[in-house]
């Protein structure tokens, strides 16, 4: 059987973010979280029957064990298949600190849904995403989606805000020679045992409610202050964890969000998000974006600098 299945799906970023899991077996956060679809980074991933699960991302080999364990779970809970080739191109600069496991387990999960014709709603593919990565249930859908945390695995998916046509827009800092010292998950147990923790978790409430309605009056500078305010606090938990406290931020984020600062004493749009890693995501207006990352790059000459819009919904790509 040579049949393949393909899909493709744009990674997110966090504007109110995900960071603790109240149930770790079902991938139930703590608090509930929205996102922008990105348009500029993306996974076309296809499957097709192999001898045993196998993971190939830009035609690399890769350890396959976390997709061979969601492949298990799917297997278990939704019909048995056979073991999978997966072979993903991944169009996430792998530095970028963007989550390019959100867009890999949206497209995975899109495309062995599709291998085995299996008819499902994008509430249903978002639940199922969840188990492999929690910020892949909101890379189904275009434009703004907000990732209920819901009460079980039921309730816990994520769906699309109302369309918008706000002029958004992403400058993303690449900061050199980044490596991934502590994965989100054990981050995020981590930051959990901050005494501040609660605190956090019932800000971000308050503010997920905010964020809907700053978006839905096209808002940028609210919508840049608050997520600016929801990531800045979500990393101050990092620091003050009593359970092996850490940062993900090093001198070039710290440099960074003082020029971010500056830019917007300046009176540019320009506000900080950052998830788990060093690199600044600065949200912007499109009409700013390209000033903003010529005096990034002017006061920071090594910096890779792109421009992030939003994206589209996942979709299926037909093998010829
Ligand atoms: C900081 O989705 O990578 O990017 O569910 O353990 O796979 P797991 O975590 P993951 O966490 C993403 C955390 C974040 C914030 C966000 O995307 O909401």
């Amino acid at each position: 059987n040579d049949k393949t299945a393909t899909a493709k799906a744009h990674t997110n970023i966090a504007l109110i973010k995900y960071w603790g899991k109240k149930d770790r077996e079902l991938n139930l956060p703590t608090t509930s979280s929205l996102s922008l679809t990105l348009n500029e980074f993306y996974t076309i991933t296809a499957v097709t029957e192999g001898k045993e699960d196998t993971l190939l991302i830009n035609n690399m080999m890769q350890d396959p064990k976390r997709i061979h364990q969601f492949l298990d779970f799917l297997r278990q809970n939704v019909g048995d298949f056979p073991p999978l080739t997966v072979i993903s191109r991944n169009m996430v600069p792998t530095s970028a600190g963007l989550a390019s496991s959100a867009s890999s387990f949206a497209a995975l999960t899109a495309a062995v849904a599709k291998y085995n014709d299996w008819d499902l709603s994008e509430k249903e593919l978002s639940r199922l995403a969840r188990r492999g990565s929690g910020s892949a249930t909101r890379s189904f859908f275009p434009g703004f989606a907000v990732w209920h945390e819901g009460t079980d695995d039921e309730s816990s998916f994520a769906e699309a805000l109302p369309a918008t046509d706000l002029p958004i827009a992403l400058v993303v800092c690449e900061i050199a020679g980044t490596v991934k010292k502590v994965s989100s998950s054990d981050g995020m147990m981590r930051a959990m045992t901050s005494p501040n923790y609660a605190a956090w978790v019932e800000e971000s409430k308050q503010q997920f409610e905010e964020m809907q309605a700053a978006i839905a009056a096209k808002d940028l500078a609210k919508i840049g202050e608050l997520a600016e305010k929801n990531a800045l606090d979500m990393h101050a938990l990092n620091l003050t964890a009593t359970d092996r406290r850490f940062t993900y931020f090093n001198q070039m984020t710290q440099d960074i969000l003082a020029k971010v600062k500056e830019l917007r004493q300046a009176g540019f749009l320009a506000y900080a998000t950052l998830d788990a890693g060093p690199n600044v995501k600065i949200i912007t207006s499109q009409d700013q974006a390209e000033t903003i990352q010529a005096k990034l790059k002017e006061a920071f000459p090594k910096l890779r600098l792109e421009i992030a819009t939003p994206g589209p919904g996942f979709s299926y790509i037909k093998e010829d």
